[in-house]
């Protein structure tokens, strides 16, 4: 277990690498902090502002370089989405079915959502052809799982490996409605599905295994789409045909980027951080009850609702961890945010086991096999499972060099673990922040100040 002696924390960023070096003596973690917009509802925002008539205006987008690969495809096509590095963006949408057909290759970047969401609404597009792809990891990443729906309302879809990879050719197409038993709970499997009903007669539905985030549901139906829930059946529906009416839009803060400081001031001796402005949609928040389950002092305070997301400020101060089990249907309410549970389950007393979490795997790393020989190196003690990790904690981390895998999340989780380890962690390839949380640095400067 770390000491808990106060700590003296000197950061340091060059362009590519994170150097985080602790001394016996300073102070712990404080402070009230503002976290980006939510990247999920970002994403949705341009999407659907795209697709609407009239003007969509965002409030908090993510000026992360997923959301900006998004408005990049979507102005491609027609969009006319207004400078993203301000207040208010503006989107004048074209209009359900108006895409343009690009007259070049669209590039989703590393971003899994904006391909994947992005692949039914260009399906739906009759008498136009779209090709796509992205960088190396989305390149490797799973399709299948959008196309083989697809397919089934009638999609052209071409690609590398039985069409399962980008770079991918879409010709659009009149789809025809489905009730698709998605076999995995991914909001990105439901949302393309979904996406692609908006424009087909008739009701197309999807059923998850289990509930995946809301985000899509919540933001069609403020657009004026036609979408009812079940529930008790894990399905969606929602019926084509309808125009969508540009919106106002406020992004909240995204509870993901907010998991980072959650983790390091629950483990940081002494520290005690407010961060403001959480989006705490209840598809989202298992990453409190899991740190609650495991011992962590967790306050949600002054709870509110914007634009149809509840939202809370979250207050955290040191505890004491113990090991949880953490697995089955949270875990599609907390996927995002394993490699920093992981973290925490590092400083917790006994074994943490994550199960049920095969999807790691094919995240924008595999995130299961980066995080055990990451967090290893440090000295923890990680074992990976096929489906998740177990962790042993309690065995001090030390200081050295690891590496992000080009991956946001494994880049500042590995972070905040070298706040808690004793001399100094150079953090390789660290700049990967920047797809989800391009103030990443500056904030940890300001918590150690
Ligand atoms: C997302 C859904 C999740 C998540 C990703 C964003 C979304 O992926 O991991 O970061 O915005 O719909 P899956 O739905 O594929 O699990």
């Amino acid at each position: 277990m770390a000491n808990s002696t106060t700590i003296a924390l000197n950061v340091q960023t060059s362009q590519h690498e994170l150097v985080i070096e602790r001394s016996t003596e300073g102070s712990p973690l404080r402070g009230r902090l503002q976290i980006p917009g939510d990247k999920s509802i970002s994403h949705r925002a341009l999407m659907l502002g795209a697709l609407a008539e009239g003007e969509t205006i965002i409030r908090g987008l993510l000026l992360g370089e997923d959301p900006r690969s998004t408005a990049s495809c979507f102005r491609a096509m027609g969009a006319d989405i207004s400078d993203l590095n301000t207040e208010e963006v503006r989107v004048r949408g074209i209009g359900l079915g108006q895409l343009i057909e690009p007259m070049e290759v669209l590039n989703a970047g590393n971003s899994g959502t904006t391909l994947r969401l992005m692949l039914g609404i260009l399906a739906s597009h009759p008498d136009r052809f779209f090709t796509v792809t992205g960088d190396e990891s989305l390149r490797s990443r799973p399709m299948s799982r959008v196309v083989k729906p697809l397919q089934h309302m009638g999609a052209d879809i071409w690609g590398r490996q039985q069409n399962s990879l980008a770079p991918l050719a879409i010709q659009g197409r009149a789809l025809t409605p489905i009730h698709y038993q998605s076999p995995i709970a991914s909001a990105q499997v439901k949302s393309c599905i979904l996406l692609a009903g908006l424009m087909v007669d008739g009701q197309t539905t999807v059923t998850e295994p289990a509930i995946s985030r809301d985000h899509s549901e919540r933001m069609l139906r403020a657009f004026g789409a036609q979408v009812s829930v079940d529930p008790d059946a894990k399905s969606v529906t929602v019926t084509g045909g309808t125009t969508l009416r540009g919106q106002t839009v406020v992004v909240p803060g995204d509870i993901s980027s907010a998991a980072f400081w959650l983790v390091a001031g629950a483990i940081v001796p002494g520290s005690d951080l407010t961060i403001v402005n959480v989006g705490v949609n209840p598809t989202r928040t298992g990453v409190l009850e899991a740190l609650e389950a495991m011992g962590a002092d967790i306050t949600l305070e002054n709870p509110r609702d914007v634009a149809g997301e509840p939202v809370a400020d979250l207050r955290v101060r040191h505890s004491h961890l113990k090991a949880c089990r953490i697995g089955g249907d949270l875990i599609p309410r907390l996927i995002d945010e394993i490699p920093v549970l992981a973290v925490a389950a590092a400083f917790a007393a006994g074994t943490t086991v994550i199960e049920d979490a095969a999807e790691l795997r094919v995240k924008e790393s595999d995130r299961i096999a980066v995080m055990a020989t990451q967090l290893n190196l440090m000295g923890a003690k990680v074992t990976e499972r096929a489906d998740g990790l177990e962790i042993t904690g309690g065995y001090p981390l030390v200081g050295t060099d690891v590496d992000s895998y080009t991956d946001h999340r494994i880049a500042m989780s590995l972070a905040i673990a070298a706040l808690n380890a004793s001399g100094k962690t150079t953090i390789h390839r660290a700049e990967a922040a920047a797809i989800s949380y391009p103030d990443f640095t500056t904030t940890l400067q300001q918590v150690i100040a």
